[in-house]
């Protein structure tokens, strides 16, 4: 179908912060965070998702207890506020402020750079 064609002929926007369509300094050493801290367990592939639901004890109320899809990570530089119900403005907070028992990746042992380099990355994709 034409509409079926059109949808998978569109590209993801490049992120602002790529410099020549590269990883900036910054974003490389944060690639290596991502994977350190155990992003791409659940964050894997291309498009950076297992396909998957996981439970990262965020659900509240009535999604108490409840698995999550995994995203894609792609364009996400563009598509704040994050988590499901948008609780996180950015994604500094969700991994710092909204990351129960580091359940959504081992991000309470990070350094304020290392933070920020992983920030870095993720605004890259
Ligand atoms: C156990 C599996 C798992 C791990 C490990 C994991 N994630 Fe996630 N991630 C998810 C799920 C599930 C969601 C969706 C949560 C929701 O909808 O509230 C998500 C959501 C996100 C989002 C928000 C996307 C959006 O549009 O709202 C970002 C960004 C993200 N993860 C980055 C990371 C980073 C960085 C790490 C490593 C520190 C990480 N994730 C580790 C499963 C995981």
């Amino acid at each position: 179908m034409a509409i079926d064609e059109y949808l998978k002929s569109l590209k993801p926007v490049p992120s602002p912060r790529l410099a020549k369509g590269k990883l900036s300094p910054s974003a490389n050493r944060g690639r290596k965070v991502f994977e350190s801290a155990g992003c791409t367990s659940c964050h894997t592939g291309e498009l950076h998702t297992d396909l998957k639901k996981h439970d990262l004890g965020i659900g509240k109320w009535l999604d108490e207890g409840k698995s999550f899809d995994t995203p894609t990570l792609v364009e996400v530089w563009r598509t704040a506020p994050y988590l499901y119900d948008g609780r996180a403005a950015t994604i500094e907070d969700m991994l710092k402020k909204h990351n129960v028992d580091d359940r959504h990746g081992q991000t309470s042992d990070l350094s304020d750079r290392q933070v920020k380099d992983l920030v870095e990355f993720v605004l890259s994709l």
